[in-house]
C-alpha cells in the first residue's frame, strides 16, 4: 500500500474520503485544517472517526486560519455545527501535534514515497512549502480537491467563480499552484459529476457514514430536491487508485486573489501569443477535467461496502 497523509477540514464528504483512504492506503496520519469546521473540531472529528473504525492512525492539528485574510464563515448549514451532521456526541479533545511539521518530517523520513492528499483549504501545505522549500522534491505526489474550471458549467460553488477550498485561502492555493510540487488538481469539473444517493450510502452498511451523511442529505433533499451528495473529497483517493479513469491535461495554474473573481482557479485557454504571459515561469500540473463516473462511483461504493 502507498504511504498517504490526508489533510482535511473534516466535514461530511471528507468523512467518506477519510474512510476510503484508510481502507486503501498505508495511512501515516490525518492532518487537520480549518474550513468546513474550526481546526479544533476537525481534530475531534478525526479522532472520533479513528475510534469508530478502531484505527490507531495519528491525528495532527494545523492552521486555524488563512495565510493573510480573515477566515470565512463555517459551513454549518450543510455539514452541521460539528461538521459531521450533529449525530454523535463527540467527547474527544482537540489536543494534537503540529500538522505542518508532521508533513515535512514524513516527507524527509520517506523521500519520494509519501503522497499528500488535501481536501480542505491549502493553508497547511502552503505553510509546509514556506518552511521547507525542498518539499516538492521530497513528496511523491500531491492530489488536491479544489477549484473549478468551467467544464460543463461547473465554475464555482461559493461564488460564480470560486470553489470552497480555494476561496478559503486563495493566497495559499496560488502559492501551491506556483510551486514545483508534483500536483494533481481534482476540481468541481469532475467532483460535481460523481453523486451518490441516500440509498447507495445505506447499501454500504457503513454505520458511521450512514449516520454522518443524514444531515447533509436532508439539506439536499429540502433545498436541491435530490436525496444525494457529491463526494468531492473522496475523488482524491479515487484518483490515486485509478488515475486512468480520469481525463487530465498538463497545464500551468493560478488563482485570482481579489475582486469579483476572488478565489477563481485559472489556466491558459488560448494559444494566442500574448505580450504579457501571466503563466510565464509557472510549472505545469495535472488537472482533471473528465471522469469515468460509473466506474469511480461503483469502485468507491464497493470498497466502502467491503470495509
Ligand atoms: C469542498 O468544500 C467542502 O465543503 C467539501 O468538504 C469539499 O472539500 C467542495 O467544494
Ligand atoms: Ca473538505
Amino acid at each position: 500500500m502507498e504511504k498517504l497523509i490526508l489533510d482535511t477540514d473534516i466535514g461530511v464528504d471528507d468523512a467518506v474520503a477519510v474512510r476510503y483512504a484508510m481502507l486503501t492506503h498505508d495511512m501515516l496520519g490525518y492532518t487537520c485544517s480549518y474550513g468546513n469546521v474550526a481546526v479544533e473540531t476537525a481534530v475531534k472529528n478525526c479522532k472520533l472517526a479513528m475510534d469508530v473504525y478502531k484505527k490507531d492512525i495519528p491525528v495532527y492539528r494545523g492552521a486555524s486560519r488563512p495565510l493573510s485574510r480573515p477566515p470565512m464563515p463555517l459551513s454549518t448549514h450543510i455539514h452541521g455545527k460539528d461538521g459531521l451532521g450533529e449525530y454523535y456526541e463527540n467527547h474527544f479533545d482537540s489536543d494534537a501535534s503540529n500538522a505542518v511539521s508532521f508533513i515535512i518530517e514524513q516527507a524527509k523520513k520517506y523521500p519520494g514515497e509519501v503522497t499528500l492528499a488535501t481536501i480542505g483549504p491549502l493553508t497547511n501545505l502552503a505553510l509546509a512549502l514556506n518552511l521547507c522549500p525542498q518539499l516538492p522534491k521530497l513528496l511523491k505526489k500531491v492530489v488536491s480537491m479544489g477549484g473549478a474550471f468551467g467544464t460543463d458549467g461547473h465554475s464555482g460553488n461559493m461564488t460564480q467563480f470560486a470553489e470552497f477550498n480555494i476561496l478559503n485561502d486563495p493566497e495559499a492555493a496560488d502559492l501551491v499552484f506556483a510551486s514545483d510540487l508534483p500536483l494533481v488538481v481534482v476540481p468541481l469539473d469532475v467532483t460535481h459529476k460523481v453523486l451518490i444517493t441516500d440509498s447507495e450510502i445505506a447499501a454500504t452498511k457503513d454505520e458511521f457514514l450512514v449516520n454522518v451523511t443524514k444531515f447533509y442529505l436532508d439539506f439536499t433533499r429540502k433545498y436541491e430536491h435530490f436525496a444525494g451528495m457529491a463526494v468531492h473529497d473522496a475523488l482524491t483517493v479515487s484518483y490515486l487508485l485509478h488515475p486512468e479513469k480520469y481525463q487530465t491535461i498538463e497545464t500551468p495554474l493560478a488563482v485570482s486573489c481579489s475582486g469579483i473573481t476572488d478565489g477563481q482557479t485559472l489556466r491558459p485557454t488560448t494559444d494566442y501569443a500574448v505580450p504579457f504571459d501571466k503563466f510565464k515561469d509557472r510549472p505545469k500540473h495535472t488537472l482533471c477535467l473528465g471522469v469515468d463516473i460509473d466506474f469511480v462511483k461503483q469502485s468507491m461504493l464497493d470498497c466502502l461496502t467491503k470495509g
